[in-house]
C-alpha cells in the first residue's frame, strides 16, 4: 500500500468547524482487539516533496478585511455600486462619494465631506473597517489623499464605535490644496481594544476649511504587515498560515479568477504597481475587490513562506461567455505579456515594469494551471481547444514550465495527450464519502501526475456553511473566512475584528500535523486488520519515520505499531466528540503532544474516537 495520506488528510469527520477535546487518551476501554501495524523499511516508493500547501483566493473576505492588511473598508469606491459602505459622518458635515473628484484613473471617486453653515470645532468622518477596526496594542500606518482649501490641524483616531474610547491619536499639520490631491502618511501607537467594535477617524479643524468641502481618497489603514512589508499581509493571520508550513499557493482562484463576465475576469495588469493605479472589481463571489493583494503581492507572500507558486491564469472562460478559437488570439497575447512579467529580464518591457515595482529578479515560477474547473462549469466544448492555444503558446517559449490542465474529465481534455501535462482534480465532499476516497489515487494512471488544488469537507446540514509521488500536492480549501462576512464554511481559519478572534479549524491541526511531519519516501505497512474504521500510512525522512494514523470510529483502538531500528519519539495527537468544533474565541480541539518510547521498536498507542496521530520515531 503506497500512499503519504495524500487523500486521508482530506477526509476527517472533525474536519472544519462542526467536529471532533483533545488530548492524549493513555488509559481507556478498548473493547475491539489491538491493531498491530508493521513498517517495512524496504518496498517503497518516493512521495512528492510539495504535497502539503494552501489554495487563496479572494471569497469570505479572506483577503480584502482578512489577510491582506489593509483594514478600512471601500476606499476607493471599488465594485458596481459602492456607495457610503463603511463611512459615517462625524460632527456637522455631510458626506457623499464624489465622482467628480477622482483620485486617480483606477480610483475614480472621492469622499466629499461638505461642511454645514454651523460646524465648529473638529469634524470629519469614520470608516468602520470590516465589521469593526482589529485595535491591538500595535504601531498602525496610515494612509490617505486629500484635496481641497486646508491649513490646520488634523487627528487620526482609533475609537471604540460605541464607546467612543480612544485607543490611539495622531496629530498632524496639513497644507492642502483646492483641485489636487496630496498624499499625506502617518504612524502612530495604539493601545489593544477590548472588543472589535472600533472604528478609524479623520478630525479636521472646521475653522481652517475655506470653500466648504473637502476630499479624501483611497484611505489606508495598516496594522503590522508579515515580514514588515509594504500594502503587506497582517502579520497575526499569516503567522498562522505560515505554521502550517504550506509547501506552495496556489492564486489567485478558483472562481474569482474566471469572472462573472470577460470584463470582470481576474486582470494581472491591474493588480501590480501603486494601489492607486489598481481599479478593483467586482468579483465573483459578488463584493468588491480592491486588488491591493495583487500579483506581486502573492509572489512576495510566497517568498515570505518559502512557498512554490502556482498561478492559475486565464483560459478564456468567464461565467457568462467563453472565448475559443481565433477569439482567444488577443487573450494569448496578454497571457505572455503576464509571464514576461514574471519571467522576463528587467531588460524586456514587462520585466522593467516588474522591476519597477520593486522586483528586479524574475520570479522563481514553475508552475502555471489553465484556468479553473472548466468541468464543472461548462467549459468542456471548448476547452480542449483553448488548452491546447495556451499550451502551445506558452511552450513555444517556455519549454520548461509545467503547466496543469484545470481537470483530468477526458471529455473535457484534448484527444492527444500533452507530454508533460499535469491535471488538477477538486473535491468538496461530506467526511463519509471523503473516507470512502482514502485509496482513490492508488488506481491513479502514473503517466498522469495530479494535484488536488481544492479539497474539503461540506456540512450538509449547514451548507453556508500507492501513488503518493504521483499525487505532487494537495490543498484544503478555503483557506480563510471573516466570520462576519461568510458565504462558504468551512475553510481552515476563521477571524473577525475581535482581540484573540482567530480561530484554527479542527482540519487545521491535521493540515499543520500532517505538513510539519513530512517524508520523503513512503514505506509498506503490514498489519493484523484490514483498513476502517483505522487508516494509517508511513513514511521516513532520513532516518525519522512519520506514521500518520485517524480513527473514524466511535470506539478507541490500540495501535502497536513496530517500527524496525527506532528506539523514540513523540506522538502528537488530535481527538474528541465527532460533532464537537473549533468556534470563534472557543478554540477546544487542538493537538497534543508526547513523548513516546518504544519497547523492541514496538509503540502502543491508543487511539481515541475520532482522532488523528502522527508517530515520530527515530
Ligand atoms: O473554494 C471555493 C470554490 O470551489 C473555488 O472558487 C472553486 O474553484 C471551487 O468550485
Amino acid at each position: 500500500m503506497k500512499f503519504e495520506f495524500a487523500r486521508f488528510l482530506a477526509s476527517w469527520p472533525g474536519l472544519g468547524w462542526f467536529s471532533s477535546p483533545c488530548g492524549l487518551v493513555s488509559r481507556q476501554q478498548h473493547s475491539a482487539a489491538p491493531i498491530n501495524l508493521t513498517v517495512l523499511r524496504d518496498g517503497g516508493n518516493a512521495s512528492s516533496p510539495f504535497l502539503y500547501g494552501i489554495f487563496f483566493e479572494e471569497m469570505d473576505h479572506s483577503g480584502d478585511g482578512g489577510i491582506h492588511g489593509q483594514l478600512l473598508r471601500n476606499n476607493g469606491f471599488q465594485g458596481t455600486d459602492p456607495g457610503l459602505t463603511g463611512y459615517k459622518p462625524l460632527g456637522d458635515v455631510e458626506i457623499k462619494q464624489d465622482r467628480a473628484a477622482p483620485v486617480s484613473a483606477a480610483i475614480p471617486s472621492s469622499l466629499a465631506v461638505s461642511l454645514h453653515p454651523r460646524a465648529m470645532g473638529y469634524v470629519g468622518f469614520a470608516n468602520i473597517g470590516y465589521d469593526g477596526v482589529p485595535v491591538m496594542q500595535a504601531t498602525y500606518r496610515c494612509e490617505f489623499w486629500m484635496m481641497g482649501e486646508y491649513r490646520g490641524n488634523l487627528i487620526l483616531r482609533l475609537t471604540g464605535s460605541r464607546s467612543q474610547h480612544i485607543y490611539g491619536e495622531h496629530h498632524m499639520t496639513v497644507r492642502s490644496r483646492r483641485g489636487q490631491f496630496t498624499r499625506y502618511e502617518a504612524r502612530f501607537e495604539a493601545r489593544g481594544a477590548p472588543d472589535g467594535e472600533n472604528e478609524w477617524q479623520l478630525l479636521f479643524d472646521a475653522r481652517g476649511v475655506r470653500g466648504g468641502v473637502l476630499n479624501f481618497g483611497l484611505v489606508q489603514l495598516f496594522p503590522p504587515t508579515y515580514h514588515d512589508r509594504l500594502n503587506g499581509l497582517r502579520e497575526d493571520i499569516a503567522s498562522v498560515v505560515g505554521e502550517l508550513r504550506p509547501a506552495f499557493l496556489r492564486f489567485p482562484g478558483g472562481n474569482n479568477l474566471e469572472g462573472l463576465q470577460i470584463e470582470s475576469r481576474w486582470k494581472w495588469n491591474e493588480t501590480i504597481g501603486p494601489v492607486v493605479d489598481r481599479p478593483g472589481r467586482h468579483s465573483n463571489w459578488d463584493y468588491p475587490n480592491t486588488d491591493a493583494l495583487g500579483l506581486d503581492e502573492y509572489l512576495w507572500w510566497c517568498e515570505d513562506m518559502q512557498m512554490i507558486p502556482v498561478l492559475s491564469i486565464w483560459d478564456g472562460k468567464s461565467y457568462g461567455k467563453i472565448v475559443s478559437g481565433d477569439d482567444l488570439h488577443p487573450f494569448l497575447t496578454d497571457i505572455m505579456n503576464e509571464l514576461e512579467y514574471l519571467l522576463g529580464p528587467a531588460t524586456t518591457h514587462y520585466g522593467r515594469l516588474r522591476a519597477q515595482n520593486g522586483r528586479t529578479t524574475p520570479w522563481p515560477l514553475q508552475y502555471i494551471e489553465i484556468g479553473n474547473e472548466d468541468d464543472y462549469t461548462g467549459g468542456c466544448d471548448t476547452y480542449p481547444d483553448r488548452l491546447v492555444q495556451i499550451h502551445d503558446t506558452i511552450r513555444a517559449q517556455y519549454p520548461n514550465l509545467t503547466l496543469i490542465a484545470n481537470n483530468m474529465e477526458e471529455f473535457c481534455l484534448p484527444v492527444a495527450p500533452l507530454p508533460g501535462l499535469m491535471f488538477d482534480y477538486h473535491y468538496y465532499r461530506t467526511p463519509d464519502q471523503l473516507v470512502a476516497m482514502f485509496d482513490y489515487w492508488d488506481h491513479q494512471p502514473r503517466t498522469d501526475p495530479v494535484i488536488i488544488g481544492e479539497y474539503g469537507a461540506r456540512n450538509d446540514s449547514d451548507p453556508v456553511g500507492r501513488n503518493s509521488d504521483i499525487v505532487k500536492m494537495a490543498a484544503y480549501a478555503p483557506l480563510l473566512q471573516h466570520f462576519g462576512f461568510t458565504m462558504w464554511s468551512p475553510t481552515l481559519i476563521g477571524f473577525d475584528s475581535s482581540p484573540d478572534s482567530i480561530t484554527p479549524s479542527t482540519s487545521y491541526f491535521v493540515q499543520r500535523m500532517f505538513a510539519t511531519n513530512r517524508g520523503n519516501t513512503v514505506h509498506p505497512v503490514n498489519s493484523t486488520a484490514g483498513f476502517g474504521p483505522v487508516y494509517w500510512g508511513a513514511t521516513s525522512h532520513d532516518s525519522i519515520y512519520q506514521v500518520k494514523m485517524a480513527n473514524y470510529g466511535e470506539e478507541s483502538r490500540v495501535v502497536n505499531v513496530r517500527v524496525p531500528g527506532t528506539r523514540a519519539g513523540r506522538l502528537e495527537m488530535l481527538s474528541g466528540p465527532r460533532d464537537v468544533s473549533n468556534l470563534p474565541h472557543n478554540v477546544n480541539i487542538m493537538p497534543a503532544v508526547r513523548d513516546i518510547n518504544g519497547s523492541d521498536e514496538v509503540y502502543t498507542v491508543h487511539m481515541a474516537a475520532w482522532a488523528v496521530a502522527v508517530l515520530v520515531v527515530s
